[in-house]
């Protein structure tokens, strides 16, 4: 797998500039955070940026601030067999006992490496009196421990936890970013693109760079080769098409069209998500907010204003619908009928 074959190694390696550059400073900084959270959504790097900040603080040999991966504190902890970097995850391990025992090693000297690192990853998981023990070692922690939790909802975090630590805010994974890491991977992997495809994937990684290597994978897979190719793949491509179709009022054809999609198990997601920006785009030419070329739709505002407010509604819908395509197809019926009863009106 694409994702865990190119996880950052070193901080080099993170693609995540801006992470990388913050991550330079503390370390380099005369005096180490001894409690550090990691806050960004999914696939952003929080675990990985974690693990690299462990080793560059335990390295036996490191280069100019960089973990050298091959000494024997760097091994074990990318193998996660290290006994100074402990690794929690609090989504199954989320009680008040795991917590005591992880406190309890605070007290423990580091074996092999100087600093004992304790990762709490989904650190928002913690019940409340996981977090009132915690809270007491966050205060004073000893010198020779460094606490890093990751997590994607700092919401759920007390703020007393929170002002006790060093914040980290990973974001989005950015498309510049992203087409970092796609260089990294192809200097490696057999993998000869056309340039817009990259550009494509990265606007469809939905900001997680674990996305993005997932799906350039998937491509490389099936041997894609073209960019229509992988919208066809990707289903986002075909929203001119059903505009169109809809535009012209055969309702007959525009369930058929939405049938095919769904056959080829095209992705209603990205699919009205690209309707929705379409339609967008539309509006905001009409009114003169915007000079882009905008497809030309034979409907009238306020007819777009209708089928945008059911498609959000579609879109809605998509989480709890059993059929994939039902929301869609009630959207488009709903539409016409609320068109036809215009006309005879
Ligand atoms: N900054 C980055 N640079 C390069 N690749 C990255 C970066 N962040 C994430 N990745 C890719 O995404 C994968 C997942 O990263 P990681 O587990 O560190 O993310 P995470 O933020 O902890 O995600 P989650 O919230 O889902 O646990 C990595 O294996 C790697 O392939
Ligand atoms: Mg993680
Ligand atoms: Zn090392």
């Amino acid at each position: 797998m694409f994702y865990l074959k190119y996880r950052p190694k070193n901080i080099e390696e993170i693609d995540n500039t801006r992470v990388k550059n913050v991550i330079k400073k503390m370390l380099a900084a005369p005096e180490l955070p001894h409690a550090v959270l990691l806050v960004g959504p999914k696939g952003t790097g929080k675990t990985s940026t974690a693990r690299i900040f462990a080793k560059a603080v335990n390295c036996l040999h490191p280069v100019g601030g960089e973990p050298c991966n091959q000494c024997a504190n760097c091994l074990s902890i990318n193998t996660s067999s290290s006994t100074d970097v402990l690794e929690m995850d609090a989504a199954s391990n989320r009680g008040i006992e795991e917590i005591r025992n992880m406190i309890k090693e605070t007290a423990f000297l580091p074996m092999t490496a100087k600093y004992r690192v304790f990762i709490i990853d989904e650190a928002h998981m913690i019940t409340m009196d996981g977090f009132n023990a915690l809270l007491k070692t966050l205060e004073e922690p000893p010198a020779t421990a460094i606490f890093i939790l990751a997590t994607t909802n700092p919401e759920k975090l007390p703020k007393t936890i929170i002002s006790r630590c060093v914040k980290i805010n990973f974001g989005k994974a950015q498309k510049d970013d992203i087409l970092h890491m796609f260089k990294r991977i192809i200097a490696t992997e057999k993998i000869n693109f056309p340039e817009e495809m990259y550009t494509l994937i990265s606007t469809h990684a939905e900001g997680s760079f674990r996305d993005a290597a997932k799906i350039l994978e998937e491509l490389a897979m099936q041997k894609i080769k073209t960019v229509a190719e992988a919208e066809t793949f990707l289903g986002i491509s075909g929203k001119n098409d059903l505009l169109e179709i809809v535009a012209k009022g055969d309702i007959k054809k525009s369930l058929e069209w939405i049938n095919e999609f769904s056959q080829n198990a095209g992705n209603f997601k990205n699919l009205i998500e690209d309707l929705l920006d379409e339609l967008r785009l539309v509006l905001l030419v009409r009114k003169g907010l915007a000079v882009e070329d905008a497809p030309q739709i034979v409907l009238t505002t306020n007819q777009i204003v209708t089928l945008i407010k059911l498609l959000m509604e579609a879109y809605q819908n998509l989480r709890t619908t059993p059929i994939e395509s039902l929301p869609l197809e009630i959207a488009i019926t709903e539409f016409y009928n609320i068109r036809n009863s215009e006309v005879k009106s």
